[in-house]
């Protein structure tokens, strides 16, 4: 499936310069979001994966659908202040801005293989903060899933010891 058709590309959005890839037209299309999940589930499969992790808020979108078909739990990394219980925390940069992630201390058990998964890696700073979080709790990272992957920030050389795969490069 040629899956760039259903990407939106908007100049200067959120800020003058930034060329932002909108993956809702793909997620708003039932056969090709499925498509776009089963590739990412395939990918997983090919792995032991005990959890699926997603980062607040697109991981979400991405990371459910695929724990789901994998029959396997999904854990929220949540920004700031929405975790009830005991939680790990991390400050992270972004693209454009910073952040900071939370992941409740006991949703990842010690050994636990964990799949990260969110919608689009740009520079890293997301994914380096998930799995700084899920290896701060004893899990052990397996592999990291987007459905886009933004070349141009090389995030892949941030975290070399983690199999990365993207659906789509820009
Ligand atoms: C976006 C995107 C990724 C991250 C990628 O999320 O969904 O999680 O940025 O950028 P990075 O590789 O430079 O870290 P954002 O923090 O904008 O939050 P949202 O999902 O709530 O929109
Ligand atoms: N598109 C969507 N989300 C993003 C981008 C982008 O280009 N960069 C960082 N998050």
């Amino acid at each position: 499936m040629d899956f760039k058709q259903y990407v939106a590309d908007v100049p200067d959005f959120p800020e003058e310069g930034i060329l932002f890839r909108d993956i809702t037209p793909l997620m708003s299309n039932g056969p090709a979001f499925h498509a776009a999940i089963d590739e990412i589930v395939a990918f997983a499969r090919e792995k032991e994966v005990d959890v699926v992790v997603g980062p607040e808020a697109r991981g979400f979108i991405v990371g459910c659908p695929v724990a789901y078909e994998l029959d396997k739990g999904f854990v929220p990394a949540r920004k700031k202040g929405k975790l009830p219980r005991e939680i790990e925390s991390i400050d992270y940069g972004l693209e454009y801005g910073h952040s900071t992630l939370q992941i409740h201390k006991d949703a990842i058990k010690p050994g636990d293989k964990v799949l990260i998964v969110d919608d689009l890696l740009a520079t890293g700073g997301t994914i380096e903060a998930c799995v700084s979080l899920v290896k701060q709790l004893g899990g052990d990272v397996v592999g990291a899933a987007f459905i886009i992957e933004l070349d141009e920030f090389a995030a892949r050389d941030k975290i070399a010891d983690t199999e990365i795969f993207s659906l789509m490069h820009y």
